[in-house]
């Protein structure tokens, strides 16, 4: 049987897949695959759950943002190999994916529409509201009717009649968010959407929106470099039940070590005009990436492997949020489940890092004012 439709014959988010552990080897398990690289493509069947009672929603342990395959991170490759990259991923139980209203003007929704039309059923698709990139500065408004209207616009993208997880991007300051909660709200009781999802929000915005609607998730940047949601977000976050998706979880491919002071970031690649991303910050940072590496080396982990298994091993609630455009690195990325880390291996590498200042705030002025910290 191939592996889309040993997919299709199971349950989303049930133990779904047959396989034991998280990650393993077609070519072990008996089982063909359809996928590129035939025998032997890694399978990922680690599962977590995003958010409590009914806003529980049980997603695969890692997932995928789309984002990158068009926009924002250099070279976009041609559209019909980002699609088979997506159908890979899910060959190999990424079902997940992520993207946005505002991703390459809706270009993005329509990449994933495409993708995964003959498997809609099968595959759990997190979009996000009311961002315009294309303006600039991005507009971002929030007004009920506005929401509704882009939820219309993204169903439509995305060729389908219901979206699983609907996040608010940005915080808009002029509408108060137990208006877009309960526009939200409103969109699961039509069926349009199942949950609720917010990014780049402080504590106070979570309990306010989380008082009209059970949230599931907040997404929002995290990683060994930018680790300021642990001060207050992640103890809201554990008291309400709600999962934490970790964006950039790679620092933008910096911690997965696929940048240096002399990466061209200056077409098609947002990273090129934030601080962190200059030719001295990347410099000096070198020594945080230096510290992952050695780390990794000892326990036959990559960089990004190690970098998403200690987000994961530390927090039970948190599901990293990746992008790549390869297929090698997407193998390689799905692979950190295969991994664990003890308390004290976490504590050791959090030690190591600690012993180099980060230099670059993460964001520019424009985007460090559109988010809660
Ligand atoms: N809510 C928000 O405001 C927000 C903001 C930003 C992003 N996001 C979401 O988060 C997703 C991921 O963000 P991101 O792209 O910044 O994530 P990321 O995984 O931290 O960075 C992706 C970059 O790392 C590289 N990379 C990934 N795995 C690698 C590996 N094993 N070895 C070497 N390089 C590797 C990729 O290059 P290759 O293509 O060469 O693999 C790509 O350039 C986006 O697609 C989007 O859906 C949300």
């Amino acid at each position: 049987m191939k592996r889309r439709d040993l997919m299709k014959s199971s349950a989303i988010t049930g133990a779904g897949l047959f396989l034991t552990n998280s990650i393993v080897s077609n070519a072990n398990s008996g089982t063909s695959s359809n996928s590129s690289q035939g025998e032997g493509c890694t399978i990922l069947t680690k599962k977590r759950t995003l958010g409590s009672g009914k806003a529980a929603l049980t997603v695969p342990a890692l997932y995928l943002g789309c984002m990158g395959m068009q926009s924002g991170r250099g070279i976009v490759p041609n559209e019909k190999s980002m699609e088979k990259l997506i159908q890979q991923a899910y060959d190999r139980g990424c079902n997940f994916f992520d993207t946005a209203e505002g991703y390459s003007a809706g270009k993005n929704e329509e990449l994933l529409g495409r993708a995964i039309a003959t498997m809609r059923d099968k595959v759990l698709i997190s979009t996000k509201f009311t961002v315009d990139l294309t303006k600039n500065p991005p507009l971002n408004d929030n007004r009920p009717e506005r929401i509704k209207a882009a939820c219309e616009a993204s169903l439509r993208r995305l060729k389908t009649d219901y979206i699983d997880l609907y996040h608010q991007h940005r915080i808009d300051r002029s509408v108060p968010i137990e208006d877009v909660a309960g526009a939200v709200s409103d969109l699961i009781k039509e069926g349009k959407v199942r949950y609720f999802g917010l990014s780049e929000v402080g504590a106070e915005t979570i309990r306010r929106a989380h008082k009209v609607h059970p949230v599931t998730t907040v997404q929002s940047e995290y990683h060994l470099m930018f680790r300021k949601p642990e001060t207050e977000v992640f103890s809201t976050l554990q008291e309400l039940g709600i999962g934490f998706t970790a964006y950039s979880p790679v620092n933008r491919g910096f911690l997965a070590g696929s940048l240096t002071e002399y990466s061209d970031m200056n077409t098609n690649d947002i990273r090129g005009i934030w601080p962190p991303f200059t030719p001295e910050a990347l410099r000096a940072n070198t020594r945080i990436l230096q510290v992952v590496i050695e780390f990794g080396k000892t326990r036959g982990m990559t960089p990004a492997q190690v970098s998403m298994a200690w987000m994961m091993h530390k927090y039970p609630f948190i599901v990293p949020l990746f992008g790549t455009t390869k297929l090698s690195h997407l193998e390689e990325d799905l692979r950190t489940a295969d991994f664990s880390l003890s308390q004290d291996e976490i504590e050791e590498l959090e030690k190591k890092v600690s012993e180099f200042a980060v230099t670059g705030e993460r964001y520019d002025a424009l985007q460090q004012s559109r988010v809660e910290y």
